[in-house]
């Protein structure tokens, strides 16, 4: 296997999924940029319509995409979400506070699905169906961009979050055209400062 430092090695995503509080992680992620993937993703996607952020967090990407003019849709089971939703009155923002597995995709609905650090932190017993829900909900020729967590992760042993291999994650994504797949395996310290032994892929696919 091939480890290499990515062109996203400067991401840095949370908290093991045990603690439940991610009132820390927002407070040190809240105000930064948006995700380098995200904004790789944004030169494919060709009608900067509606979006959906998946794991939406302290609203970073979310803010970024109002910015761009998507019509926003933001799911986050967590309700520090709703409070850092300042912005809230813009009306092209539609936050629901719910978990991914509850949340009712439409189908053939967004340009744009972007899951950035999210779905890692679904228990496996979900994480086939809300992938394939995500998937259903872009329109053809939509751009999915997100990350997952490699076997090789610090947090693997975590049997409530899912973790998968290079050729897994190529089924999965069989049905789309892969525009970028990278891997990347690094000891880096999370948002919250604890030194952690990361496997990542990054990915961005089109519909
Ligand atoms: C590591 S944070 C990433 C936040 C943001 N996307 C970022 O890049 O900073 C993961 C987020 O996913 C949310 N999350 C994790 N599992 C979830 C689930 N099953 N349903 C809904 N939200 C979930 C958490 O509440 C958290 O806000």
């Amino acid at each position: 296997m091939k480890y290499t430092e990515s062109k996203y090695a400067n991401d840095d995503a949370g908290q093991s999924e045990s603690q439940k509080d991610w009132s820390d992680y927002y407070e040190a992620t809240k105000q930064g940029p948006p995700r380098p993937l995200l904004v790789s993703a944004l030169k494919h996607v060709t009608n900067k319509n509606r979006a959906i952020d998946i794991g939406s967090g302290a609203l970073n990407d979310t803010r970024y995409l109002l910015g761009q003019g998507f019509d926003v849709v933001s799911i986050d089971k967590n309700p520090t979400m709703e409070q850092e939703a300042v912005d809230k009155q813009n009306e092209k923002l539609h936050t629901f506070m719910t978990k991914f597995e509850d949340f009712n995709f439409p189908e053939n609905e967004y340009d744009l699905a972007s899951a950035m650090y999210s779905l890692p932190f679904i228990d496996p017993i979900h994480f086939n169906y809300v992938l394939a829900k995500i998937k259903s909900s872009l329109k053809k020729g939509g751009i999915f961009c997100g990350q997952f967590f490699g076997v090789h992760d610090e947090w693997s042993t975590n049997q409530k979050m899912t973790f998968h291999t290079k050729d897994q994650l190529k089924v999965m994504f069989e049905d789309f055209s892969i525009i970028s797949f990278e891997e990347e395996e690094i000891d880096k310290e999370t948002a919250t400062g604890k030194m952690k032994h990361w496997h990542v892929f990054h990915v961005i696919a089109r519909k």
